[in-house]
């Protein structure tokens, strides 16, 4: 569609105006036009000389740059507003990776559709999310802002996400464009330090980092966005293989390429350009096809095409993806927004869509002697720790939805509303960050007074996300001693942990009877919490990611490939560390519920199934039942896992191909079914070209509540 339209353009279009359409610069936020630091936007724009603009939001801001865009610029093209629309636009839904721990992508289908309605009212057409980077990094700040550590998990959610976004079209005016981020293999910088090298092979690029990619493209994702590490030596952002082979002409993904921030004039540094020239040619010619805040393609775009460093109809080729997306997203019929529709704030209806989804995201991580969920009626409650009456629960990226503007609903508040009759004291003991230890002593008069104490403690939002690796992954601060002194009182209590990443839990565990992980939740955190807390709401999440035992195991992770000396607790010569058992501290996919589930025997269709007619489509059922066998309705996840026994590439000991999140009145149970195919079965082999292979032999297939599960069956490929 629009193919007649976008050439009539381009043959209308000066070399300078197409390579202004390829420049996307960056606004300050809710500014208006005008205001002195914008003038350089305003100006480019003006001139036909700026394709898109970041950072902008505001239906009266966009609504009036647009209007120099549209009214006062030779051509008239629109400009196209983008924004880091992460997770929630005025109403903070959970960070990304809690919502990956609901195992249910209607979660982020939700929150993109909540988000999208509220960025579109408010002029944003495009969003940078979401972002799909796998990761086995715990110390790797942006681990946040994606789905954890399995393909197939963020593949899902990278699918549901796009659709939450885009809806069946982006020209309806409560969509926005998604946009798939970050190309590719982020999630592998090394010692999970952001922006730095991961060397990757052609199978683990294929069959780790490039499948949500791949899932997203299928999606109907709008844009893609380059990412600031190399792949192999060769940065991301001058990468013809991944940008080009890959994405363009092996998925023939019809949208187009964003660069990161600078991150063409980054290939400079990256020792990889020799100049902004160089990086210019080097990022168009790999398939960059929008550069964003660095100048290099507009200044350098005519010296290079004169020189023949760059062809014409490359650029054409960019100029067509942009042109054909604003066509999409209706702007050439109607580029603005009306004012006075714009939501100005999180309605009723979003607020409630935010708790459920940050009570679903929930884990469970510990429950001894069933301390959780607490009584509405329990007489005295002290709630202690530095994140108890704290605001900082929105988690990284909360642009607009600032924590003045929209502040997120605090545990104390949420608390005390939910059991108005208990005798609620609070004691902050220590701050979230620092050595003073001298408010412990108040925190242990409240706990030692009380009947129980909730103990929230975790990580501030600005220590996850971009720029914001770690190398100490346990609790900062003095948190730890705050523990170690409410459980020394010998009292009952619960740990409420509200965090960005996967923490190393230390010593404080054995002591804590109760752990629930609650991520950074949003707006809505402490409501979601007493929810789950007081049993409103069953706690039904599962880890998306390992939680470490020390900083010294990672990378742990569930799909590690097997070895030729796997771990044997007797042998010393095994693939282990002496000072560690082989495990996480909690594995993938774990999760407690404050009822109990039995998984019966689980059966497959047919043991045996022809490679051939899997090819053509053929598939293998696997079902299992599942009962609640407690005395409160809950959730329980299902998982399969698959391991190829034997292959021509070593496979990972098992991998995720099915999950299901059921609901279960107590008594009740159900059957859960999952479907195997070709794509669950085989794997990309390191040929550059994309060769997916599925070999014959045994297949091991793991059901159960989490990755370690034990019952087995298995299917014969022949
Ligand atoms: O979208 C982000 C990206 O994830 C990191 N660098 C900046 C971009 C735009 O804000």
């Amino acid at each position: 569609p629009y193919e007649d339209e976008v050439r009539s353009l381009l043959a209308r279009m000066t070399l300078a105006e197409k390579l202004g359409q390829l420049q996307q610069l960056p606004w300050s936020w809710d500014l208006n036009p005008g205001s002195g630091s914008t003038k350089e936007v305003e100006d480019a724009a003006r001139t036909g000389r700026l394709g898109s603009v970041l950072s902008v939001f505001g239906a009266r801001t966009t609504n009036a740059l647009q209007r120099i865009a549209v009214e006062e610029s030779r051509l008239g093209i629109p400009l196209l507003f983008g924004l880091d629309v992460i997770h929630g636009f005025w109403t903070n839904f959970p960070i990304p990776l809690a919502q990956a721990a609901s195992f249910d992508p209607e979660v982020t289908h939700t929150d993109a559709e909540v988000s999208a309605k509220e960025a579109r009212s408010n002029g944003v057409h495009w969003t940078f999310s979401p972002m799909m980077d796998v990761t086995r990094e715990p110390r790797w700040g942006r681990v946040a802002e994606g789905s954890g550590e399995d393909p197939y998990l963020t593949s899902a959610f990278a699918a549901a996400k796009v659709h939450g976004y885009q809806g069946s079209g982006y020209g309806a005016k409560d969509r926005i464009a998604a946009c798939a981020k970050h190309f590719v293999a982020y999630g592998g910088a090394e010692g999970g330090r952001d922006y730095n090298t991961v060397d990757v092979s052609e199978s683990r690029l294929r069959n780790l980092y490039l499948p949500p990619f791949k899932a997203a493209s299928e999606a109907g994702a709008a844009t893609v966005m380059a990412s600031f590490n190399t792949v192999g030596g060769v940065p991301a952002h001058g990468n013809t293989h991944t940008l080009t082979d890959i994405l363009k002409q092996e998925w023939g993904f019809g949208g187009f390429v964003v660069s990161d921030w600078t991150g063409v004039q980054e290939l400079i540094a990256h020792g990889f350009a020799e100049d902004g020239a160089d990086a210019a040619r080097l990022a168009l010619n790999a398939g960059v096809d929008m550069e964003m805040t660095s100048t290099n393609l507009r200044t350098h775009g005519k010296n290079l095409l004169r020189a023949g460093r760059i062809e014409e109809q490359r650029i054409d080729d960019a100029v067509a993806r942009v042109l054909r997306l604003k066509h999409e997203l209706g702007l050439f019929d109607d580029p603005y927004v009306d004012e006075s529709a714009a939501i100005t704030g999180p309605s009723a209806g979003a607020r409630d869509a935010a708790r459920a989804a940050a009570s679903r995201t929930m884990v469970l991580l510990k429950n001894d002697r069933s301390v959780l969920p607490l009584k509405k009626t329990v007489g005295s409650l002290a709630l202690v720790g530095p994140f108890a009456d704290s605001a900082d629960l929105l988690g990284t990226w909360v642009v607009p939805a600032s924590a003045e503007r929209f502040p997120a609903v605090k545990v104390l508040d949420a608390v005390r509303a939910a059991a108005p009759d208990a005798k609620v004291t609070y004691a902050r003991g220590v701050a979230p960050e620092g050595t003073d230890v001298s408010g412990i002593g108040e925190a242990v008069a409240a706990a030692r007074a009380a009947d129980v104490t909730v103990v929230v403690v975790g990580e501030p939002s600005a220590l996850s996300g971009e720029a914001a690796a770690r190398s100490d992954l346990s609790l900062p601060g003095a948190q730890e001693k705050l523990i170690a002194a409410v459980a020394a009182t010998g009292k009952p209590f619960v740990v409420v942990l509200v965090n960005g990443r996967p923490l190393t839990v230390g010593d404080w565990l054995d002591s804590a009877p109760a752990v629930l992980e609650a991520w950074h939740p949003g707006t809505e955190a402490g409501h979601a919490i007493a929810d789950v807390l007081f049993g409103a709401v069953n706690p039904g999440g599962k880890l998306p990611v390992s939680f470490p035992r020390t900083v010294g195991q990672l990378p742990v992770h569930y799909n590690h490939e097997s070895t030729g000396r796997p771990d044997a607790a007797a042998n010393k010569f095994t693939s282990k560390y002496l000072d560690l058992p082989p495990t996480p501290q909690f594995p993938f996919g774990h999760g407690l519920s404050y009822t109990t589930f039995d998984l019966g025997t689980p059966t497959l269709s047919r043991a045996s199934v022809s490679a051939a007619a899997l090819r053509k489509g053929d598939t293998v059922q696997v079902s299992v039942p599942v009962r609640n066998t407690g005395s409160r309705a809950g959730d329980e996840v299902v998982q399969l896992y698959v391991h190829d026994v034997a292959a021509s590439i070593a496979q990972p000991v098992r991998r995720l191909r099915g999950f299901r999140r059921v609901g279960l009145d107590a008594g009740a149970a159900t059957t859960v079914r999952f479907t195997l195919g070709a794509d669950d079965l085989g794997f990309w082999t390191n040929d550059p070209q994309g060769e997916f292979q599925l070999e014959k032999g045994t297949f091991e297939l793991f059901v159960g509540n989490s990755s370690t599960a034990e019952a087995r069956l298995a299917l014969n490929v022949d």
